[in-house]
This record gives structure tokens, C-alpha cells and sequence, in this order.
């Protein structure tokens, strides 16, 4: 069979725990469909910042850049690194440097899981904008500690960002229950915002059997806890994005169920997969995180990949550990435990 080459980079906090979890759970997958997986593990993280001065080598875009795919734990140690520091050291110029537009991000109940809702089912995937918007860095600080000072971060929008962004949530409602929401705040965003519904109308008209809603960020945000239900594709900007894929993690049960993908659609570079969570400090080293978020971001790298039985292994799994009372309230079992209890599922298949 075939050999898959993954970079993985643990990073920080539960980082590590739920990566190796995420390994263990793929590699079994691969060994039941014939291929397999060689990884090469990169220590970068905000130890390898303290010993070292940078969050990951000067030449380490360019390591990542032949790998098949990016595995990843999580990013950022506040305590020892500014978050500043440390996520635009190594997260945020990965997804920008391998121009990994699209953020795609499922949020459904798994089986057993009580979320905080009475909505007994929702399917919703999150399409979030990855590489501009809100997160481009642009702007400054003048007349720093004075009583003038002044700071200014320019979000930038292109047409071709937006329109590529939008196309890729409109394919992918084709081929779910044909609907797009798309999120914005032009009410009072009026440059920015009435630029991406103007583009929406665009994308729209190119496809017909997609029905298109535009709403805005409060919204959206009250209709994802009062009716999620009736959403299918949630398209929106980077930071709108990032924020209600956290509610949509809630919904589920928590930020231990959310997984990502950062992704190519152009294949052009390699794509990255992690869990919507991040390193967890206030529970980082007591073995209790729920690896479910990066496992399940596990399958959908092998999905990217081509093995789309083997990912569909993953989830069926997992899908039989919740319904045995594995990993569905957060803190009741080890990381381990949970682990094994998808393991066990694979390997009975
Ligand atoms: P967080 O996602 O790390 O934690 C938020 C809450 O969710 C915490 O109470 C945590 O214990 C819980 N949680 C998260 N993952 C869990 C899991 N797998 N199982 C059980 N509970 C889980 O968010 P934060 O506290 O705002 O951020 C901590 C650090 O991580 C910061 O440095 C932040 O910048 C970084 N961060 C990184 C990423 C990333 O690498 N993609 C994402 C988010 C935050
Ligand atoms: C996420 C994270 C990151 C983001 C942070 C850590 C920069 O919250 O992946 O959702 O905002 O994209
Ligand atoms: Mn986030």
C-alpha cells in the first residue's frame, strides 16, 4: 500500500496528549485499509521558543512544506510566551504561508453526548475564512504608553479572497442539504461587510440550487443555540469564524468534540489538522483532555488524502466509544482511556 508522510507538531499543553492520541487512532485505521503512515515530529512550541528565541526554525515553512499533511496539537503557553508571540510564530504563519483558505469545521452531537441544548440533532459545518479578513496583521501602535496613543488593525478583505472563500461554501452545501448561510455584521461594518453580501449575491447566481441566507455575527450566534438545526454550511470571516466555531464546540459538548481543517483546496502546499481547542493550561498534564477533537481531525487528514474508508472507520468508531460512555463528560476518563476505548472499536470492525 501507499505511505503517507505527516509532519506533526504536538506543540503545547494537551497539544502533545491529544496528538499522540490522534496517531495511535490513524495508524490503526491505515493498518486496517492497507496504507500506512510515517510521521516525523516537530518539538516546536513555546519550550522550544524559550531554548531556542523562535517558535519554530527559519527554514521550518520550508520542512513542513513537503509533508503530505500537518498534524497539530496546539499552540500557545501564556504563562512563559505572549499569545502574540507564540501564534503568530508558528499557527498563523503555517495557514498563511501554505495559503490555507478554508477552515472547515463540523459541529454534530456524537451519540451519547448530552450538549447543552434541547436540539436533539443538528449537522452543521462551519466554513471559516483562513487567511485574511480580521487576522491580516495589518496596522500599529503609535505614541506607545502616552495618553495619545493610538492602535489601529486594519482587517483586509479581497475580492479574491472572499469570492474563493464563499465558492468553497457553496460546494460544499451541494453536496449536503443545499443550504449557505453566510455571516456578516454589514449593518455596522459598511465597507468590508457589504462587500462580502455583494459577493455572496455573485456566488450565489452561479448556483441555483443553493438557498442563500445572509445574517449577522449576534444573529447567528443567538440562531446557533436557539435553532441550530436549521443551519447546514455557516460561511464566515476569519474572526467571526473563530468565534463561532467555539459556540459550535459548546453546542456539541465542549471544546473536547470540535475538530479542524485548514485546507489547500488547490493542493498547492499541504494542509493542517487540529482540534479547534488550544493547549488547555487549566487542565494540561493531568492525562484529561478529551482526544476526540483531534482524533476526529485525524480523519478528516485522512480524508484529504484519498482514504475516505479509513476515515470513515475513525468516526464509526468514536461513534461506538461515546455510545459506551466513553469521553462524554468531560474529566470522567483519562485521554488513555478514551483512546483505547476507539481503538478497541477499530479493531473490532
Ligand atoms: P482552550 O481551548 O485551550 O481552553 C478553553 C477551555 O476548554 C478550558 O477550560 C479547557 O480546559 C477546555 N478544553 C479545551 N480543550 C479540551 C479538551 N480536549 N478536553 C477537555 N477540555 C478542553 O482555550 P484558551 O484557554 O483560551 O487558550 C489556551 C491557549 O491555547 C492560549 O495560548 C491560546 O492562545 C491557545 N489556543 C491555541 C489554539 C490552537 O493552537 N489552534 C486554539 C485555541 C487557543
Ligand atoms: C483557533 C484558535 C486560533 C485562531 C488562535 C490561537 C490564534 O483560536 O484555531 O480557533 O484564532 O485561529
Ligand atoms: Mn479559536
Amino acid at each position: 500500500g501507499k505511505t503517507y508522510d505527516i509532519a506533526l507538531v504536538p506543540g503545547d499543553g494537551i497539544g502533545p496528549d491529544v496528538t499522540k492520541a490522534a496517531w495511535a487512532v490513524a495508524e490503526a485505521a491505515a493498518e486496517r485499509d492497507g496504507f500506512a503512515l510515517a510521521g516525523t515530529t516537530y518539538p516546536w512550541s513555546c519550550n522550544y521558543y524559550l531554548e531556542t528565541g523562535r517558535m519554530m526554525p527559519e527554514d521550518g515553512i520550508e520542512k513542513l512544506r513537503g509533508h503530505d499533511a500537518i498534524l497539530l496539537g496546539a499552540v500557545g503557553w501564556p504563562a512563559t510566551v505572549p499569545d502574540s508571540v507564540s501564534l503568530h510564530g508558528l499557527l498563523l504563519p503555517i495557514r498563511k504561508a501554505f495559503d490555507q483558505y478554508a477552515n472547515i469545521r463540523p459541529h454534530r452531537l456524537l451519540p451519547g453526548v448530552e450538549g447543552p441544548l434541547k436540539a436533539e440533532s443538528f449537522d452543521i459545518l462551519c466554513i471559516r475564512e483562513n487567511t485574511e479578513g480580521e487576522y491580516s496583521g495589518a496596522g500599529g501602535r503609535v505614541h506607545q504608553g502616552m495618553l495619545q496613543e493610538v492602535a489601529v488593525e486594519t482587517a483586509i478583505f479581497t475580492r479574491t479572497g472572499v469570492e474563493r472563500i464563499l465558492r468553497f461554501a457553496f460546494e460544499a452545501a451541494k453536496v449536503r442539504r443545499g443550504r449557505v448561510a453566510s455571516v456578516t455584521k454589514s449593518n455596522a461594518q459598511k465597507h468590508s461587510m457589504v462587500f462580502w453580501d455583494e459577493i455572496t449575491r455573485l456566488v450565489a447566481a452561479d448556483y441555483p440550487d443553493v438557498e442563500v441566507t445572509s445574517y449577522h455575527i449576534d444573529a447567528m450566534a443567538a440562531r446557533m443555540v436557539m435553532a441550530p438545526e436549521t443551519l447546514d454550511v455557516v460561511v464566515a470571516s476569519n474572526l467571526f469564524g473563530d468565534i463561532l466555531t467555539d459556540l459550535g464546540a459548546a453546542i456539541q459538548g465542549g471544546l473536547g468534540f470540535a475538530a479542524s481543517a485548514n485546507v489547500n483546496p488547490t493542493r498547492s502546499a499541504p494542509s493542517m489538522f487540529e482540534p479547534v481547542h488550544g493547549s488547555a493550561p487549566d487542565i494540561a498534564g493531568k492525562g484529561l483532555a478529551n482526544p476526540l477533537a483531534a482524533i476526529w481531525s485525524a480523519a478528516m487528514m485522512l480524508d484529504h488524502l484519498g482514504e475516505a474508508q479509513a476515515s470513515a472507520r475513525i468516526l464509526k468508531a468514536m461513534e461506538a466509544a461515546t455510545t459506551r460512555g466513553f469521553g462524554i463528560r468531560p474529566g470522567a476518563q483519562t485521554t488513555d482511556a478514551i483512546t483505547d476505548a476507539v481503538l478497541t472499536a477499530i479493531n473490532e470492525e
